[in-house]
This record gives structure tokens, C-alpha cells and sequence, in this order.
């Protein structure tokens, strides 16, 4: 399901995404160097979102991707050594890298721990993943459509007085949207999408980390526009799933409701990024 959903949305990927900002950037190499890795296998790499910047500055990367045309976009980008694996089968002798990088991808996984274990056993040093930190236990999703997680959550007092009124303007269409999706029959498990989520927190909590470190803690505002423009782009899987019809009609509204609060332009999302780090013997044990 993943690759057919990544390669989907390859040609898109990178332009509705934020690039790397320079302190996840920064987090992701002193980690890399304090524990004295430089021969690095990204376990979905995709368009090298993370591989590029790393590759640049000098690290040795070998991306590993189940989505073909995500790493179609890597290789354009200069990343040579690619192979089309999934991340469970890495078909690599015992120890061939110092570490293995998984960057926003054990939401993807049913069951990251046997990744990462397999991962450990080609990995000299360790595995090093990059989580987003996201609030517990809010399973309301839609996000999309209504507002961040994140915000409803949030005691963040740089976004305190955009909280409420994100939270209100994005739940009065909660409604709304749901009913669209149920007009087109559109079955999107939002539960099963927070699971999802909540298995980067389990698998710290679970699996408690040798070495954790917060390396960015930013206030994102996104526009209106660019958000209706990167649900227009079909940017995420659920989205490019959806009939046609529904999409127009999603955008439809999102529009008239921008027209309609002029006030309003953008909305604030918190990101908050954490780099994780587990020795290989501590999960060959
Ligand atoms: C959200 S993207 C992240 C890409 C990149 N690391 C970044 O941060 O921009 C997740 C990537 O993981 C890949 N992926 C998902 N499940 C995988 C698996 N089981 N094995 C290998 N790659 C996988 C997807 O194809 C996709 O390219």
C-alpha cells in the first residue's frame, strides 16, 4: 500500500513539503558525528529530502526505498546508491554501515521494531530516526480540513491567541467535510491514522532510546493558500485516493471559507522534531 501511495504523490512530494531546515539539519549531523557515523543507509529515503543535505555535507549515503518513483526523484538529485527494497529485507551483509537513518517513516510501518532490528544487524554503530513530536492521545484527525493537532493541544503561548480561533473556525467545517465524505462514500479510518502516529511514541516508549535530543522546535505559519494549494496538488495519499469529485468539492468550500474570513490568511502549526538514537546491541540483545 505504501509504494503504491508514495509513488503516487513522487511528482508532488517535494513541493508540498517543507524542505530540511538547518537545525533538523544540524540535529541529524551531530548526532550522526557524536556517535562517530559516516557510512549512513536511509531506510526510506524517498526524493532525499534528508539524504541530499546530508550527502552535501559530506556524509556517505545509501538510500533504500520501496517507491520507485520517489527515489527516481533521489536519483535526480545526485543520490547514487539506491536500491529498491523494502525496509525489513535490506539486502545487506552483517555490519556494512556504521548507522541506519529512518526519517518520518515508523508511521509507515506495521511493525517498526522488526525493521529496526534488521536494521541493527547491518548497522555497526546504530539506528537514528527523526520523529515528529505530536500530541497524545488527540485522535480527532481531519486535520487537514480544520486545523492542526497540534494547536488544539498545544501551551504554546507564541500560538495561544491563534489557538482558539484555529480551533473554532476549523471545527465549525469539521461537519461539513464529513458529510462530503459521506456523500461520496469515503472511508478514512482517522482512527487507524492516529494509531499510526502513535507508534513512534510507543516504540520510545517501548524501546526507550539510548541517546533522545530535541533538535527544532518551530511555529510554521502556512497560508490559506497554501494550504488549499497543497490539498489542489493531492500532496498526501488519502488525499490522491478521494473521487475526483469530492476533492473539487472539498476545495470548494475550503475557498469559500477563505473568501469569507478575510481575516484570516494563515494558521499556525507547531513542529517540534526529535532525533532518536538506538545502539544495535541494545536491540540485537
Ligand atoms: C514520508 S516519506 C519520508 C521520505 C524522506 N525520508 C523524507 O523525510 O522526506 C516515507 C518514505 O518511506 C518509504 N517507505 C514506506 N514504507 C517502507 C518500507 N516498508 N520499506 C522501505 N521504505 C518504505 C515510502 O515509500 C516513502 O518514500
Amino acid at each position: 500500500m505504501a509504494t503504491a501511495e508514495f509513488d503516487r504523490i513522487a511528482d508532488v512530494y517535494d513541493e508540498t513539503r517543507r524542505a530540511l531546515d538547518e537545525e533538523t539539519l544540524n540535529g541529524i549531523k551531530e548526532m550522526l558525528a557524536k556517535h562517530d557515523c559516516h557510512s549512513i543507509l536511509e531506510i526510506g529515503v524517498g526524493t532525499a529530502r534528508v539524504a541530499m543535505p546530508l550527502s552535501k555535507s559530506g556524509f556517505e549515503i545509501t538510500g533504500l526505498d520501496i517507491s520507485k518513483r520517489m527515489m527516481e526523484k533521489a536519483q535526480t538529485k545526485g543520490i547514487r546508491n539506491l536500491i529498491l527494497a523494502e525496509g525489513s529485507k535490506a539486502p545487506f551483509r552483517d555490519q556494512s554501515f556504521d548507522a541506519t537513518l529512518m526519517a518520518h517513516v515508523f508511521h509507515l510501518l506495521q511493525d517498526p521494531l522488526s525493521v529496526m532490528r534488521e536494521a541493527a544487524k547491518i548497522s555497526r554503530v546504530g539506528i537514528f530516526a527523526l520523529i515528529r513530536k505530536r500530541p497524545e492521545g488527540d485522535n480527532r484527525g481531519w486535520p487537514f480540513f480544520y486545523g492542526d493537532n497540534d494547536l488544539n493541544n498545544s501551551s504554546d503561548t507564541r500560538i495561544d491567541s491563534e489557538n482558539e480561533a484555529a480551533r473554532k473556525i476549523f471545527e465549525e467545517r469539521r461537519e461539513r467535510f464529513r458529510k462530503i465524505a459521506e456523500k461520496y462514500g469515503f472511508k478514512w479510518d482517522r482512527a487507524q491514522r492516529w494509531r499510526n502516529w502513535a507508534r513512534e511514541y510507543e516504540i520510545l516508549e517501548k524501546y526507550p532510546p539510548d541517546d533522545l535530543k530535541v533538535v527544532s522546535d518551530v511555529v510554521v505559519n502556512e497560508s490559506f493558500d497554501e494550504r488549499i494549494s497543497r490539498f489542489e496538488k493531492g500532496a498526501y495519499g488519502f488525499i490522491s485516493s478521494m473521487p475526483e469529485e469530492m476533492r473539487k468539492e472539498i476545495i470548494q468550500e475550503m475557498r469559500a471559507y477563505a473568501a469569507s474570513h478575510p481575516e484570516r490568511t494563515s494558521q499556525p502549526r507547531h513542529e517540534i522534531y526529535q532525533v532518536a538514537m538506538w545502539k544495535s546491541k541494545s536491540l540485537l540483545l
